[in-house]
């Protein structure tokens, strides 16, 4: 095993966390090299909810219109329904992922761009292309098999499945990117809570025109209560569209203990006949696949020069649609600050904020998803539905609500209810939005001594923008000459960027005079950045000539309410905290 093939950053794995990662590295010009499993990328939908979030990290990296040009609009995603299956009796709906008229303005005054349904098999290949298009080195049929770190680098051992044999790649830094078996992880020790294989699930893909029973109330999501659909799985059986109206995913849970059933065709028919409900309706099925509920996140991200994201720190159902967004995120947080160590701008202290900022996150989002499945329950119970019983039973149960009686009256609204709270999963703009890196926890971000005045409605249901260091930088519609942009166009980029109004000459000067390329934006009447509607004056909550350092992520490190006596010197102590050299 003589070989030894040198890199900056090695990824393992090609998901939507080393993917991104690499894509972020490559746009910032970082070298770096992918090595991956199998020979193509993801051949089965999987994750597919891309949040506004991840989009703005998309259009930072240059694909958001390669995304937007593949990906199901957000206007046919939005009817989540509830019914018996889907030629069978309707439930009720919610509208969902930003198509309720009022968390629609919220998602318009939130950012520049949309939420998607991008399956992750056609989003895999958008960002690895434009990866390798950037520079990166990646390698098909390349597995993991171990690494060793010393003070200078990450010695990785891969074993290349085309020759048979094994090699090494020298890297200063590893990112473990290895899905939700993380080897990586496992190897570097990282400390997971919770647990794996809390319930077992099964995804049947299939090809099958279901527009007649689609079309009129399009959605991403069908869930179908039906007999057997609380076993297991996700909360009731699910018929999730991968490309309207003609390929579908379904989501069919096992009873985890028993073991995974025989995943024949004839198996997967039988449940694609039983939640689609019309045996006429020509089917054909693509894949099966057993995977089990995972309620597990790593308390650490991070051990010495060994970096995980995406699902090998963080194992969760698909409720809410985190998982390849989480990942994506977890993976711009660490690029500009792997770019900005190896260019020797930042020490490598900035490499702990990675997990001071990102574990918790995971934490959260690990939760969140798993107590989705639980918020199910509910609509069960209205029907009188989740105590163990004939099918004949349940069909009565659920017909019952049709009766001009009290207690039909009463289960009606229990019904109403129960499918309405389910916002929390399908319409929780905050949980995409507001991920904030407070300054207690984070050296990346700079405390200016304001209270934190914390959140006025729900935090999970409403995104709350703010200025506040630690907080996504707020969008804003502004113009420059006749282009109209977004505040977070200006920024992002791979480099820090100031934002500043009339009277912030100083703070320019003191852009201007830092050892790091910081772009500066002047907002304001005459100036290159114009403000003609007032909307950024009302968000940026600092005075004209005060100052916002935004960070190459888009989170605000640093502000100043007005002008400083001494900006240079206020801004170099600020940054010398935020690049770990404090
Ligand atoms: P991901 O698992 O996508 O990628 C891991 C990568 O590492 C792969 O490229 C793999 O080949 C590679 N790899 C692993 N071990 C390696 C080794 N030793 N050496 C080299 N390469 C290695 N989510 C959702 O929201 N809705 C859904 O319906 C589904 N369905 C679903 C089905 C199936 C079958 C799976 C496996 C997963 C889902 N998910 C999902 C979860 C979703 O796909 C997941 O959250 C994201 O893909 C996580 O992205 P990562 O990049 O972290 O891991």
């Amino acid at each position: 095993m003589h070989t030894v093939v040198e890199t900056d950053v090695l990824i393992v794995g090609s998901g939507p966390a080393g993917a991104s990662a690499a894509l972020a590295l490559s746009t910032y010009g970082v070298r770096n090299m992918v090595v991956t499993r199998y020979a193509s990328l993801a051949d089965t939908p999987r994750a597919h909810i891309t949040n506004q979030r991840t989009m703005e990290v998309l259009r930072d990296l240059g694909v958001e219109e390669d995304v937007v040009a593949q990906a199901t609009p957000q206007h046919l995603m939005g009817n989540t329904t509830f019914c018996t299956s889907l030629a069978g009796e309707e439930l009720g709906r919610v509208r969902s992922w930003g198509n309720d008229p009022l968390v629609q303005a919220a998602h318009e005054l939130a950012s520049p761009t949309r939420m998607c349904d991008m399956p992750q098999h056609l989003m895999e290949p958008v960002l690895v292309n434009a990866a390798i298009a950037r520079g990166t080195d990646f390698r098909f049929s390349t597995v993991y098999k171990s690494f060793v770190q010393d003070e200078g680098g990450v010695t990785v051992t891969v074993e290349d499945r085309l020759r048979g044999d094994e090699y090494r790649i020298r890297a200063k830094y590893l990112i473990g990117a290895d899905g939700g078996r993380s080897k990586v992880a496992e190897d570097a020790g990282l400390p997971m809570g919770g647990q794996m294989g809390v319930a077992g699930s099964i995804n049947i893909v299939f090809d099958a025109d279901l527009s007649k029973y689609t079309a009129h109330r399009p959605s991403t999501l069908y869930w179908v209560l039906a007999p057997g659909a609380t076993v297991g799985g996700i909360g009731a059986g699910l018929v999730r569209n991968v490309r309207p109206w003609n390929e579908w995913l379904i989501v069919w849970g096992y009873d985890v203990t028993a073991g995974a059933p025989d995943l024949t065709e004839e198996y997967a028919l039988s449940v694609v006949r039983q939640l689609v409900g019309d045996d006429e309706i020509p089917v054909t099925i693509k894949s099966s696949s057993a995977w089990t509920v995972n309620e597990m996140y790593a308390e650490t991200y991070a051990n010495g020069r060994v970096f995980c994201a995406g699902d090998a720190v963080h194992r969760h159902p698909p409720s809410n649609g985190l998982g390849s967004n989480t990942s994506i995120q977890d993976s711009y947080n660490l690029a500009w600050k792997l770019k900005l160590v190896l260019d020797g701008v930042a020490s490598p202290k900035l490499l702990d904020t990675y997990d001071a900022e990102r574990a918790p996150v995971g934490k959260q989002i690990v939760t969140r998803a798993n107590k989705s499945i639980g918020e199910t329950a509910p609509i069960f119970e209205a029907l009188d539905g989740l105590s163990p019983q004939t099918p004949e039973q349940l069909w009565a149960n659920i017909a019952a609500r049709k009766d001009a009686t009290e207690a039909a009256e009463k289960q009606r609204a229990a019904l109403r209810e129960a499918i309405a709270f389910k916002v929390y999963e399908f319409n929780a703009h905050g949980v995409d939005l507001n991920q904030r890196y407070p300054a207690e926890s984070s050296a990346a971000v700079v405390p200016d001594g304001t209270p934190d005045p914390g959140f006025t409605r729900d935090p999970e249901l409403h995104h709350q923008p703010t200025s506040r260091p630690g907080a996504k930088l707020p969008h804003a519609w502004i113009t420059s000459g006749t282009r109209t942009l977004s505040t977070l166009d200006t920024v992002g980029k791979g480099r820090f960027t100031l934002l500043t109004g009339i009277g912030g000459d100083a703070w320019v000067r003191a852009a201007a005079a830092q050892p790091l390329d910081i772009a500066t934006v002047v907002i304001g009447p005459g100036q290159e950045y114009e403000d003609p509607y007032g909307d950024w004056a009302n968000l940026r909550e600092i005075s004209d000539a005060g100052a916002l350092l935004v960070r190459p992520d888009g989170y605000v490190a640093f502000r100043h309410a007005d002008t400083a006596e001494d900006a240079e010197g206020v801004l170099t102590d600020a940054l010398r905290r935020i690049l770990g050299h404090g």
